[in-house]
C-alpha cells in the first residue's frame, strides 16, 4: 500500500508514514507494556516510540509541551490521574465504535477522553492465622474499634487511597466519609509507610492483621519466582469488601489520546488492539490485572479468589471528588 501511494507524490507518502507511528508517554513500567507493543509493531508495521516516566511528571510534561508535544497516547494507572490529565487540557476526546462496544460504559470517560484497558480492585487482605473473616465484611468495618492497632495502609498521598476515599465521598458524602476515615486512622497499627506490598509483608511479620491493597500486588507475590515472596503472599487472604453493599472498589489502567497528537488514527488503532483478545489476555495475565472486557478469562491466581461484586460507580466520580477526599484525609490525620 505504501509503495503505491509513494509514487503518487511526496505529500501522500509523508502522511502515510506519519500514520504508521505512535508516540507513547507511559507511566506503566516498561516491562509491563513493551512486549505487547512489540507484537503490535511486528503485526502492523507501526513504529512505536515509548517514553516511560512518573504519571504526574508526564502529565506536566504534556502541559509544558502544549501543541508541540510529540506524544500521541498517554498510558497510565488510576482514573484520578486520567481525570487530572483531562482537567489539565492535555487530552482530546476520541470515539470508536469498537472501544465503545468492548469497554463497559463505567470504564470509559463519558466524553471519550480516556478508556480503561485493565481493572484492579482495592481490597481488604487479612492475616489467615489471626483473623476470622466472618468478623469483617466491608470497608466501613475497618473503622470498627474491635480492630484497634490492626490496620496497615500506605500514605494518604497515594492516589489509590485517594480514589478509594473519593468513591466513598461519591456514595456517602463528605461528612460520613470523614467519620469513617477518622475511625480507620484510629485503627492504624503504625504510621503509614511503604507501598502495598509492604503492607502485606507487615501482616506476615505480625505488625498488623488487616491491610488495604490493590489486587495485582498480591497476585504478583503469589506468582513470584522468589519463594520468600510467595510465602509473604500466602500469609494473607482476600476479603471482597461490601458484597452486600456497593461492591468492591475498582480502579483502572487506561489510555488516552493527547490533545497534541499528530497520529490520532494510529493511536486509536493501537488502543483498539489493546482491547483485542490477544492483548487483553496477555496484559491482564502479565500484570495480574482483570481484563476490562468481561468475556476474556482471568488468570489462574485471580480466578482462585473467586467472583465478586464490583462497585459500579462512574469512575469519573473518583476524579471529581479527589480534592475533597485529599482534604478530608488530611483533616482526619491520615498521614
Ligand atoms: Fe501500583
Amino acid at each position: 500500500m505504501r509503495k503505491v501511494l509513494t509514487v503518487l507524490g511526496t505529500l501522500i507518502s509523508i502522511s502515510v508514514a506519519q500514520a504508521d507511528e505512535v508516540n507513547i508517554y507511559s507511566a506503566r513500567q516498561e516491562n509491563l507494556i513493551k512486549p505487547i507493543l512489540d507484537i503490535y509493531s511486528q503485526e502492523t508495521g507501526t513504529t512505536i516510540n515509548l517514553v516511560t516516566g512518573g504519571a504526574d511528571e508526564l502529565i506536566q510534561r504534556l502541559s509544558l509541551e502544549g501543541d508541540n508535544s510529540p506524544a500521541d497516547l498517554l498510558l497510565t494507572v488510576d482514573v484520578g490521574r486520567l481525570h487530572r490529565a483531562k482537567d489539565a487540557g492535555v487530552l482530546q476526546p476520541v470515539s470508536s465504535s469498537l472501544l465503545e462496544s468492548e469497554i463497559p460504559a463505567q470504564y470509559r470517560d463519558s466524553e471519550g477522553y480516556w478508556y480503561a484497558m485493565s481493572l484492579r480492585s482495592r481490597v481488604i487482605v487479612y492475616d489467615k492465622e489471626r483473623v476470622d473473616p466472618s468478623q469483617i465484611s466491608s470497608y466501613a468495618d475497618l473503622a470498627d474499634p474491635m480492630w484497634r492497632n490492626s490496620v496497615c495502609v500506605r500514605s494518604s498521598s497515594n492516589i489509590y487511597n485517594q480514589s478509594l476515599v473519593a468513591s466513598m465521598v461519591g456514595h456517602n458524602g463528605v461528612a460520613q466519609t470523614e467519620e469513617w476515615v477518622k475511625g480507620l486512622v484510629a485503627n492504624f497499627a503504625r504510621s503509614p509507610q511503604g507501598g502495598d506490598r509492604d503492607q502485606i509483608s507487615a501482616i506476615e511479620a505480625g505488625q498488623c492483621k488487616l491491610a488495604l491493597v490493590n489486587t495485582y500486588y498480591l497476585g504478583g507475590l503469589l506468582t513470584s519466582t522468589n519463594a520468600d515472596e510467595r510465602e509473604t503472599g500466602e500469609a494473607v487472604a482476600v476479603l471482597w469488601p461490601d458484597q452486600e453493599g456497593n461492591g468492591a472498589h475498582i480502579n483502572i489502567s487506561g489510555a488516552a489520546v493527547t490533545k497534541a497528537s499528530k497520529n490520532k488514527e494510529a493511536a486509536v488503532a493501537l488502543m483498539e488492539y489493546l482491547v483485542s483478545d490477544e492483548a487483553q489476555a496477555w496484559y491482564a495475565e502479565t500484570n495480574n490485572e482483570y481484563p476490562v472486557r468481561t468475556d476474556v478469562p482471568v488468570s489462574d491466581v485471580l480466578e482462585s479468589w473467586g467472583e465478586f461484586k464490583a462497585d459500579d460507580i462512574a469512575l469519573d466520580q473518583l476524579g471529581i471528588h479527589n480534592a475533597e477526599a485529599v482534604r478530608l484525609m488530611d483533616r482526619a490525620g491520615w498521614k
